[in-house]
């Protein structure tokens, strides 16, 4: 069930509350204190996009296989975009990119019951029909700067449901195989040679080849050599 409120801090910390099960989706039109990645806050312009979280209780999942949950829904969103003529890709481990642009921030928490994944909280923040950013987001897009239309958010909402109940519906019936293959095919940069900085600054030329299922990034460099980092072990040098 959608739960639509007006304001609250975070739908990630709503979404905690034991009264709402797998499936069920907290969406706010304003969030006073939206929470991204790294400690960061997700700013939103009011009625113009998609701040959400999904609660999934993912109990056929084990902590060290918490990385496909996120494919599932990576490629939930890619394959959503896709139905609005939205070519989308994966920035590891979990930004959906248009372009070289931030269409999509993913923040995924989770509690655990011994080795399983209890309780999955996905936060979702989708730029929809933002057009105008603060200027201190580095590279912001949103689905009306790619296309020059607007969306009905609801649609959007509905779109992604059915998507995500496709991708969860596979990984649940372990079809790891096909969800690892598409989430290669969509990666951002796959197969390019680009810069990477590591968490000493130093920088270096490498090429995405690849995730292993634990979600290790495998990037080569030097002559072939192919090395996995884990997240925050890489960043990656966008074009300013
Ligand atoms: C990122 O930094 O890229 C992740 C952004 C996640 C934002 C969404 S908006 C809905 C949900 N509630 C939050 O407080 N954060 C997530």
């Amino acid at each position: 069930m959608i739960y639509r409120i007006a304001e609250t801090a975070s739908t990630n910390d709503d979404a905690k509350s034991p009264c709402y099960r797998e499936g069920d989706i907290v969406w706010a039109e304003r969030q006073t204190a939206g929470r991204g990645q790294r400690g960061h806050s997700w700013s939103s312009a009011e009625g113009e996009n998609l701040t959400f979280s999904v609660v999934l209780e993912p109990l056929f999942l084990s902590v060290g296989e918490q990385f496909r949950l996120l494919q599932a829904v990576a490629l939930a969103l890619c394959d959503t975009f896709a139905a609005y003529g939205i070519g989308t890709r994966i920035k590891w481990t979990n930004d959906i990119y248009a372009g070289d642009s931030k269409l999509v921030g993913i923040l995924i928490e989770h509690a655990y019951a011994g080795s399983k994944l209890a309780r999955t909280v996905v936060g979702i923040g989708i730029n929809v029909n933002q057009t105008e950013f603060p200027p201190e987001l580095p590279n912001p897009t949103s689905m009306a700067l790619c296309t020059g239309g607007r969306f009905d958010r609801g649609q959007v909402l509905d779109t992604f449901v059915g998507r995500l109940s496709a991708r969860y519906g596979a990984l649940r019936a372990g079809e790891y195989g096909a969800l690892e293959r598409d989430y290669t095919a969509l990666m951002y940069r796959l197969g390019e040679r680009h810069t990477y900085a590591l968490p000493d600054g130093s920088r270096f030329e490498g090429i995405i080849r690849g995730v292993l299922p634990a979600g290790d990034l495998l990037v080569e460099q030097g002559e072939g050599e192919v090395r996995k980092y884990l997240f925050k072990e890489i960043e990656f040098v966008l074009k300013g």
